[in-house]
């Protein structure tokens, strides 16, 4: 919806983390639908080690969850299930900086955050750093690895968490809020609807562009019992 308000005809979304790759077929699949619905053209990117989780740094990556090795893909079998989805292979660490380096990248609109550690979301969020014209003014994100099995216990202090608070303070015109209530304007109602933030980047030269439906959004005085009163 952001974009075709905006008039942009291509954006971008993007997994980070990509594991045996289920989470990148579907948001592929659910991609050609909305491209279809709103006939806008999008682009489909998964970022992976593809050989699974890499060493954790310290207790800000949470090790007592996560381990090196975790969620291996098999590169191979994965590119043959993808119809227009790509493969970015390799430590975020480097390809955030290559892909932002890239001319063919379209304006992205969504990024799901699943890289389970602290210090990998701190290397996917250099995304955000880019220039404007890397991303729409807002930018849905999800993020996974807010909220966890029991014994995972995420907190401000570590993990994802952490990553979008230092973002925060480090930046005066980017910032990663959550969208408040979107739970009670969904039809169903579910747990990732308490995951899902958006990227404001409040300097983006489209940001403060005029883009409800409605161009005269006026609120009536209703009639009064008289029937008086109304405009
Ligand atoms: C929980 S899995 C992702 C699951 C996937 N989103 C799904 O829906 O099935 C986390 C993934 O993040 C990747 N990852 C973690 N740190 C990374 C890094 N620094 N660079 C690239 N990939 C990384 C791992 O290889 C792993 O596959």
């Amino acid at each position: 919806m952001e974009a075709s308000q905006l008039g942009v005809k291509k954006i971008s979304v993007i997994e980070f983390g990509v594991a045996g790759g289920n989470g990148l077929l579907a948001l592929e699949e659910i991609s050609q639908e909305i491209s279809r619905e709103l006939g806008i053209a999008i682009d489909v990117y998964g970022f992976d080690t593809g050989q699974g989780m890499p060493p954790p740094n310290d207790f800000r990556d949470l090790p007592h969850v996560w381990e090196a090795g975790y969620f291996r893909m098999d590169v191979p079998a994965l590119e043959r299930r993808l119809k227009v989805a790509k493969l970015v292979i390799g430590n975020v660490t480097e390809t955030v900086q290559a892909f932002l380096e890239r001319a063919d990248i379209a304006p992205i609109g969504f990024v799901s955050f699943d890289l389970d550690y602290y210090s990998s979301t701190v290397q996917a969020f250099k995304l955000l750093e880019g220039n404007h014209s890397v991303f729409l003014p807002r930018v849905f994100c999800y993020f996974d690895d807010i909220v966890g099995n029991d014994w995972e216990h995420h907190s401000e202090y570590a993990g994802v968490l952490l990553a979008i608070n230092e973002f925060n303070n480090a930046h005066t015109s980017r910032k990663v809020a959550p969208i408040n209530n979107l739970r009670h304007k969904r039809k169903i109602q579910a747990a990732w609807n308490e995951q899902m933030y958006v990227f404001h980047e409040f300097h983006h030269p489209a940001y403060c562009r005029h883009i409800l439906p409605d161009k005269n959004w006026q609120l009536p005085l209703v009639p009064d019992r008289n029937g008086s009163g109304a405009v």
